[in-house]
């Protein structure tokens, strides 16, 4: 069932560019728009919105801060971003003008499912982004968005995880479109962008072997470290979270901001951290505070693993390690730069002679608070 893959997490991995197609398949339309029906929400309903929370766990966690950033500028909804183990315990304020999303892999998540019984009780609406069929949670929401990616067995997320930013993206989206904002335009260019991300990550996953053969030279480091910035930033702590379950190391993923606030004094010499550089395009103000975090970093002795858009230069003379991934839209990155992680992350647990499909002390789905 491995495909010929040694695990399948590899198999899981290189499914990536299909599981982005198939979640988007039928969901756009010929002209550009995107057709949700299928979530039952009246667009009435979510014209009415005016706050959106997300609950979920571990990968999905990391799906849902990279949502946020999505739903508030293609809606202009504030939305908050919550683990779904602390939520119901601090007395949310919830109504029914707030649309949560539940994320979740499984469908099973306890905690996932605790937070969203407790957003109903509060009168609150619920979408579950799911990739298992008739599972609880969606049973237990109001609307669901399938996300396509085919069963995931390997307890580390991987094609689950993309799939999960495609659907949030989807909905972020589709709210900006029934409530017309000023992003018109931009929404319709997104939504072509979209269409290529499956390429886009083929092409990554087509790059992979400098960054296996460099995964298997830091197999004896105890520490790796994960710098991003906006978008990037919840791509640094999932690329962390993937090495900490799958390598069993110590590593830790930091807003690049906040280097100077207190991170930057576990830089010693040869510690590798991995920098997410955001497009030079777009956001530029962080591209360039990013490439001056890099070169801080480096100065005191660190490794530098970047990873940075094909073409982007400014980079080069800093980065110890360079690893290319397409140009995609800003808020589109984490699909293309998230990859490198989870390869990364698959070859130390690999090097270092751990189990990669069953990482110790992990369930897949974690069905107790
Ligand atoms: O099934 P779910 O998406 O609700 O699972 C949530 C987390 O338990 C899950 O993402 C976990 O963090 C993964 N093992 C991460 O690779």
């Amino acid at each position: 069932e491995k495909g010929g893959y040694d695990y399948f997490m590899l198999k899981e991995i290189a499914e990536q560019p299909k599981a982005v197609a198939d979640t988007l398949l039928g969901r756009i339309d010929p002209a550009g728009s995107l057709t949700l029906d299928e979530v039952r929400i009246p667009a009435g309903a979510l014209r009415e919105v005016e706050k959106v929370v997300v609950v979920a766990c571990g990968t999905a966690f990391h799906a849902g801060l990279i949502a946020k950033y999505a739903i508030e500028h293609w809606t202009r909804i504030p939305c908050e971003v919550e683990l779904a183990s602390e939520f119901r315990y601090r007395d949310p304020i919830l109504d029914a003008r707030t649309l949560v999303i539940a994320i979740s892999q499984s469908g099973e998540t306890m905690d996932t499912l605790m937070a969203l019984r407790h957003a109903r009780e509060q009168g609150a609406k619920v979408l579950a982004v799911c990739n298992t069929n008739g599972s609880t949670i969606p049973r237990e929401s109001d609307a669901v968005l399938y996300t396509h990616a085919g069963p995931e067995v390997a307890v580390a997320s991987t094609k689950a995880f993309l799939t999960q930013l495609v659907a949030c993206y989807l909905v972020a989206l589709y709210l900006g479109q029934v409530r017309g904002t000023k992003w018109g335009d931009e929404i319709r260019a997104v939504v072509r962008d979209l269409a290529d991300i499956s390429g886009a990550v083929e092409r990554v996953l087509e790059t992979m072997e400098p960054v296996r053969e460099l995964a298997r030279s830091l197999a004896d480091k105890n520490t790796v470290l994960f710098l991003g910035r906006h978008v990037g930033y919840p791509v640094a702590l999932e690329g962390a979270l993937k090495l900490k379950e799958l390598a069993y190391m110590h590593a830790e993923g930091f807003a690049a901001g906040e280097l100077k606030h207190g991170p930057i004094a576990l830089i010693e010499e040869d510690v590798p951290v991995v920098v997410v550089v955001p497009s030079p395009r777009g956001r530029s103000v962080l591209h360039d505070k990013i490439v001056s975090n890099i070169q801080e970093i480096r100065a005191r002795g660190a490794r530098t693993i970047v990873i940075a858009e094909e073409g982007d230069e400014t980079v080069v003379p800093y980065a110890d390690h360079l690893i290319r991934i397409p140009a995609t839209p800003t808020l589109l990155q984490p699909l293309v730069a998230t990859v490198p992680l989870q390869v990364f992350a698959c070859e130390l647990a690999t090097a270092r002679g751990n189990e990669v499909d069953q990482p110790r002390n992990l369930a897949k789905s974690v069905t107790v608070e």
